[in-house]
Order: C-alpha cells, then sequence, then structure tokens
C-alpha cells in the first residue's frame, strides 16, 4: 500500500529515490513521483503509472540536481491514479512537499476546515490535508510543525516531509505504517521497508508508532510526539543484495517459488536438532501458561488466512486443541468469543497488515495469550505479539505469496509438534521432525516431478472460470491455489470442498468446464475420485494433483500433477508447488504482469 523513500547526502538524491521507488514498487504501483531539493528549490516530478516513466521523465534522475529528497510510489485509495493525486503533495506557498503511506480517517472535516481557512487543494487525496497543516503550523521549526500536525491527524501513516527553509534535511514521521531509517556513512534514508535499501547500508533503525526522525547528511536524530529526544538501536539487515533481485528469473514470482525449499530449510533448520522440535522464542512462556490453553484461534488474512486452514489439521491431531479460523478483517468486528484461554495464533508475510494488526489488537485486549507467525523482523505484528516466531523466506517480493505461504505452512506444522511435545500429547518426536526435514526436499521433488505444467498451461489458460476441489487438508490447499490462479491470471477460480460441490455448484459443471482435483490425503482419496467421476460425467476436464503411485488417478482424470509422498498432516508445503507453478504459466500464457496484479498490493496497510 504505497511505498515511501527518502534521502539526504552529499550526492545526487534522485537516482537514490527512483532505485528505492522500483524496490517498493511491490507495494503500489499506479502512480509516483518525488520531490527534490537543490538549495532551497523544491521540484516535483510526478507520474501515472510506472516507476519506469517516472525515470523516463527525469532522464534517470539527471534531471533533477540537488542531494536531498522523498519519493513515493502509489496504491491508490482517496482519488483516482492521475498525476495530480501522485505523491509528493506540495504546500501552498511551495516551502513543503509529503509523501504519505496509509490512510487519514478525518481528512473529510480536516479538508473543509483547511478550505474555509483558504487553503487550496490540488488534488483529491487524503494527503494533502497533511502537507497544508504543516504550512499552517509552520512557525520557523517543521519539528514543531509535524507535531502540532500529528496531533490533528487520526488513522495511520508514514511521513515524509522536506521543507525549502531546511535544506538538506528530511523528516519522517511513523504512526501504524511501517516506516524504517537507513544508516549510513555521509548520508542517510528512510523508507517503507528494508529492500529500498540493502543497496546502500545494512544498519538501520524501527520507528515506533508516534515516533519522528530528523535527518542529514551526518546526523540522526529521533524523537517521540512531545518531541523528547529518544535514543535507538541501530540493528542490522541479515537480507542479503541479491535476495531483492530477480537473479536472471524473468520473473520475482518464478524466482520465490524455485526459492522454496532454501527457505523451507531456513524456517526449519534452526527449530530442529536431536530429534526434537524447539523453539527457543517460546521459551518464556511457561507449562502452567501452556496447559491454561483450551482453543487455538487463528486469524489472519488472504493466503495467510489460507496457511492458517492448512495449519489447523495438525494443531487438532496433534495437539488436541479445537482450533478456529477467522479472517481478521471478520474477526475485529465480531465480539469474538476469546479470553485468557485462548492462543490467538496471527500469521502475516508482511507483519503490517491493518486488519491482521487490529484482531491481534483485540485478542489481546480480550486478554488472549497471542503467537506471531511473522516473516518481516521488526515489523508491527512481531512487536505487538506476546510471542513471535519469524518465518526465515527472505524478502518477498512479488505480490503473490509463495515462499511466504510454505514457510508459514512449515512454521505452523512445527508449532503442533512442538506444543503436543510439551502438553504430553507426543512422547517420541522423531518421525515428524523426519518429516519436518524432508519438506525442503519434497518441495524441490514437486518442483521436479511436473516439467508439463508450461504445457498445460496451455491447454487450460483460455478458460473463464477453473475449479478447485478437495477435501479436509486438500481442500485447505485448494483454497490458495484458487487465490494464487485468481490474482495473478485474472481467471474466477473457485475452491470447493469436493462433497460440497453437489449441494450447488456442481450445477456449473458443463462440457469441457476445467476442474483442478487435489488428491494427496489417502484418508479421503476414494470419496473424492468418486466426485471426480461425477465432473467428468457431466463433461468436466479433470487436472488432477496426486501422487505417481495413485494408480487409479490414472485412469480418471485427464491431465495430472504430481507430489511426492508426504503425510497429509504436512502436504499443505508440498501440494501447493505445482499449483503455484500453474498460475504462473496459465498467468504467463494470458499476458499479464505476474509480479505486479492490476488492483493489487503487497502489503495491505489500509482497512
Ligand atoms: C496473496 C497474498 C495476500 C496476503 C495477505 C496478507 O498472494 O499475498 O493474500 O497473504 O494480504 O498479507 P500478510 O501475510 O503480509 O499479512
Amino acid at each position: 500500500m504505497c511505498g515511501i523513500v527518502g534521502f539526504t547526502g552529499a550526492r545526487s538524491a534522485a537516482p537514490v529515490l527512483l532505485d528505492g521507488l522500483k524496490k517498493l514498487e511491490y507495494r503500489g504501483y499506479d502512480s509516483a513521483g518525488i520531490a527534490v531539493m537543490d538549495g532551497n528549490e523544491i521540484s516535483v516530478s510526478k507520474v501515472s503509472g510506472r516507476i519506469a516513466g517516472l525515470c523516463e521523465k527525469t532522464k534517470d534522475g539527471a534531471a533533477v540536481p540537488g542531494t536531498t529528497g522523498i519519493g513515493h510510489t502509489r496504491w491508490a485509495t482517496h482519488g483516482a491514479p492521475t498525476e495530480e493525486n501522485a505523491h509528493p503533495h506540495l504546500s501552498n506557498d511551495g516551502r513543503f512537499a509529503i509523501v504519505h503511506n496509509g490512510i487519514i480517517e478525518n481528512y473529510a472535516a480536516l479538508r473543509e476546515e483547511l478550505i474555509r481557512d483558504g487553503y487550496h487543494f490540488q488534488s483529491e487525496t487524503d494527503t494533502e490535508v497533511i502537507v497544508h497543516l504543516v504550512e499552517m503550523y509552520y512557525a520557523g521549526s517543521v519539528r514543531d510543525a509535524l507535531i502540532k500536525t500529528v496531533n490533528r491527524l487520526r488513522g495511520s501513516y508514514a511521513l515524509g516531509v522536506i521543507c525549502s527553509e531546511e535544506p538538506g534535511k528530511i523528516y519522517a514521521v511513523r504512526e501504524a505504517s511501517p516506516l524504517i531509517i537507513g544508516v549510513g556513512v555521509g548520508e542517510n534514508y528512510f523508507a517503507s521497508d528494508v529492500t529500498a535499501l540493502v543497496n546502500y547500508t545494512r544498519s538501520v533503525i524501527y520507528l515506533e508508532d508516534g515516533e519522528f526522525a530528523e535527518l542529514s547528511e551526518g546526523s540522526i536524530r529521533i524523537f517521540d510526539c512531545t518531541g523528547q529526544e529518544q535514543s535507538k538501536k541501530v540493528s542490522r539487515i541479515l537480507w542479503d543484495v541479491q535476495a531483492a533481485e530477480k537473479g536472471g528469473y524473468e520473473h520475482f514470482m518464478l524466482k520465490e517459488i524455485m526459492e522454496q525449499p532454501a527457505a523451507v530449510k531456513a524456517t526449519i533448520a534452526p527449530r530442529v536438532s536431536g530429534g526434537k522440535v524447539d523453539f527457543e522464542e517460546l521459551a518464556a512462556m511457561s507449562d502452567e501458561e501452556l496447559r491454561a490453553v483450551r482453543k487455538i484461534v487463528v486469524t489472519a488474512c488472504g493466503s495467510a488466512y489460507y496457511a492458517g486452514c492448512a495449519g489447523r489439521y495438525a494443531f487438532e491431531r496433534l495437539c488436541g486443541l479445537p482450533v478456529q479460523l477467522e479472517l481478521a478483517s471478520e474477526l475485529r468486528y465480531s465480539d469474538p468469543l476469546i479470553d485468557d484461554t485462548t492462543l490467538v495464533i496471527v500469521i502475516s508475510q508482511s507483519g503490517e497488515t491493518a486488519d491482521t494488526i487490529a484482531a491481534l489488537k483485540e485478542a489481546k485486549a480480550r486478554g488472549a495469550k497471542t503467537l506471531a507467525v511473522v516473516n518481516v523482523v521488526g515489523s508491527t505484528v512481531a512487536k505487538l505479539a506476546d510471542y513471535t516466531v519469524y518465518t526465515w523466506a527472505g524478502p518477498e517480493i512479488a505480490v503473490a505469496t509463495t515462499k511466504g505461504y510454505t514457510t508459514q505452512t512449515a512454521t505452523l506444522n512445527m508449532l503442533a509438534i512442538y506444543f503436543a511435545a510439551r502438553l504430553g500429547r507426543i512422547e517420541d518426536q522423531s518421525k515428524y521432525v523426519a518429516a519436518m526435514q524432508a519438506l525442503p526436499r519434497r518441495i524441490q521433488q514437486a518442483i521436479d516431478l511436473n516439467p508439463s505444467i508450461p504445457a498445460l498451461a496451455k491447454k487450460y489458460h483460455d478458460n473463464r472460470a477453473l475449479f478447485f476441489i478437495g477435501r479436509n487438508t486438500d481442500y485447505a490447499v485448494a483454497l490458495e491455489g484458487a487465490l494464487k490462479m485468481k490474482e495473478i491470471s485474472y481467471i474466477h477460480a473457485e475452491s470447493y470442498a469436493a462433497g460440497e460441490l453437489k449441494h450447488g455448484t456442481i450445477a456449473l459443471i458443463e462440457e469441457h468446464t476445467p476442474v483442478i482435483a487435489l488428491c494427496c490425503n489417502p484418508s479421503v482419496t476414494e470419496k473424492t475420485i468418486s466426485n471426480i467421476v461425477e465432473v467428468k460425467s457431466r463433461g468436466a476436464e479433470v487436472l488432477a494433483l496426486t501422487f505417481r503411485t495413485n494408480r487409479q488417478m490414472l485412469s480418471v482424470a485427464d491431465d495430472l500433477l504430481f507430489i511426492p509422498e508426504v503425510d497429509a498432516l504436512f502436504s499443505a508445503v508440498i501440494e501447493i508447488v505445482p499449483l503455484q507453478l500453474l498460475a504462473y504459466y496459465v498467468a504467463k500464457e494470458n499476458g499479464c504482469d505476474i509480479d505486479k496484479p492490476k488492483n493489487l498490493a503487497k502489503s495491505v496497510t489500509v482497512e
């Protein structure tokens, strides 16, 4: 949901800003802009469309002199993605330029007030009220004007501000939107996330909500919302530069699919040894605390929610605890039955999803113990939860998650084993640990077993609708498989519990309707095969995902995808991989913009 970046130093700012924006483009890509300060002059360049257009307009930054600046890539919320609505926005007196990620909830009232006071608006954005407020409150100190301004704002914001009265300085403010400070040598930066900074520095400061940063080429000062100076820890970024590059792949999504064996290994390896699963991060959770848990509530959005759907089975089977799944956007407004006997597991790749954060806060307010499964270190979800377990997937750039999902499901599986052992429900963990350790290898096999996917994509790409069916653990994976297909190929894909078909949906099956049938759970194979036969007898074209050894399927399905044999309890980690590849190649056949699907953004920091 929008990416922001800021730079101050001795070299030309525009190329650094543009480079940072390219890295942040996955957060929003419908318009973009930079504001660069040269002495006391601020010049703004904006485009509707991609960063490439901004690079062209500014001659890769060469046309915009100045060593201090801010930049923005937008995912429109208020106002169409036009050049007028693109950030940065300027104050009426031209002294301030501002970029913003987030939403100002009370902007309408503020806008009316500012118009009454004589301010002119150039855009339809909520952001523009901020820059006029800063102008209104400015009386010689940008810091004071910002403090007064943010006291008037309700909502979420990461702001970057420059002022022509203070050459060489950039200001950044954070409230419920991600923002980090990059610590350089003779230059400093801010950005929505580390991917924009890894080319320049590995040293970062994570801002807390309500904090301000005042940066110049040789100094970083952080203040709280009352203006009190704060001393902050500098952290090291461990992600390597290549992790945020395509590395020879045509798309980030394909690269990230292929990275899954390594990502899952990096997630599992530190938690298994000596035939046991152990989470250092959970050492502080007492046995008493754990035994008091009566139910687990899993909450998240999108694919992270579907990872929860897949993870549920291992918790129920191994821990003997009921698992309730709640979409975060629903939980937050549902008066949920959550109390101090509930363990709420929150799943988020970015750790910045607005609904997930709200659900987590709601759970905490009701006294639940909260455990976050998160990929981004230092993110809001990671900081808010009582316990945080990181998935070590590395940066995920493609908007459609792949290694985020597989590392989440693997982590949930390990947590189920770990809790079951601590609850005394499993004595010998070795067979489960062996299954976990085999996952990275099995993912690679699931890739290698399916060289026919590009050809299958040619067969199945030209359809208006696809159905994904499965039972039990297969159904959970069907949910994510259908989402992958929808979001990147724009083909309508529905997932159904196979047993539900005859309660309505089978009416949609006609000659050549494609049905993707997941059949990797031996306890329900026979049942799913019956459903396949039902849809086939109504003309469906069936592409089945199953084990190579499932001979029966050879004669039932029209086409086949394979995974190596794996315990159904943990199979989601493997089973999703051929479906990710299928979605990828179908989208490619359809000429879609795979890494940046229309209307989507990577990190949904607005409600
Ligand atoms: C789909 C996808 C989204 C995210 C969802 C939650 O491919 O990526 O559905 O899973 O927006 O995001 P996080 O995990 O960052 O909270």
